[in-house]
């Protein structure tokens, strides 16, 4: 599919089937998120996958109730709704089969571009991941998520340097139902100047 297709086909996906993503494909995502631009070139950001079904069932219920859900009225989306939407969805995570957890380090975490860096690597990987024929939906909260002690036990257990922080997620795995239509755009978002 040409890029510009893609990226106007792809939507956050909420629904996923339990088919495990081939090891390939999450190896491929993941390196499509170390590409991304990044501030100053320093390449700060790190990426931890995650394919162990139950744990991120058990992160994503931490991270749906770690922030106010109950928004009432926002309504994020009709075909595939989120936490906001639906309370009585538990995971922030969907049910996806594999995780991306983007992560920037401590001293950097509030700037811009520790934002900005962490988010653009998220969208690599949503559109390597639609290349790949496997469904996407970023999630935020990751601060709020790090701060449940569990969350830490976690990071301890698995060796990650205390330096980094989680600031994204990325949910990953095959859609189960169709797939949505294309959200349309909201009118005059594209402003073009022309001074000659
Ligand atoms: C910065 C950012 C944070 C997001 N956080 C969440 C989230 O916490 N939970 C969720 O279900 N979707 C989240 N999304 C996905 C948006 O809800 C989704 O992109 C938006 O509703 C437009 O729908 P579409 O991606 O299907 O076009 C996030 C997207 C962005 C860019």
């Amino acid at each position: 599919m040409e890029l510009l297709e893609m990226m106007k086909t792809r939507r956050s996906i909420r629904t996923y089937s339990d088919e495990k993503v081939e090891k390939e494909k999450l190896d491929k995502i993941a390196e499509a998120g170390i590409y991304a631009p990044n501030p100053g070139g320093r390449q700060g950001t790190k990426i931890i996958i995650l394919d162990d079904q139950k744990l991120i069932e058990k992160i994503g219920i931490i991270n749906a109730n770690c922030e106010n859900r109950h928004w009432g009225g926002r309504g994020v989306s009709a075909d595939q709704p989120s936490i906001i939407d639906d309370l009585s969805i538990k995971s922030g995570f969907y049910g996806c089969p594999a995780l991306g957890i983007v992560c920037v380090p401590k001293d950097r975490k509030s700037t811009v571009n520790a934002i900005g860096s962490a988010f653009v690597c998220a969208q690599n990987m949503t559109l390597e991941a639609m290349d790949l024929g496997i469904s996407s939906c970023i999630v935020g909260r990751a601060e709020a998520t790090y701060e449940h002690f569990e969350i830490q036990e976690l990071w301890e257990k698995w060796g990650i340097d205390e330096h980094y922080l989680p600031m994204v997620f990325v949910c990953l795995g095959y859609i189960r139902g169709a797939y949505p239509q294309i959200k349309p755009r909201n009118e005059g978002r594209i402003i073009y100047i022309d001074e000659t």
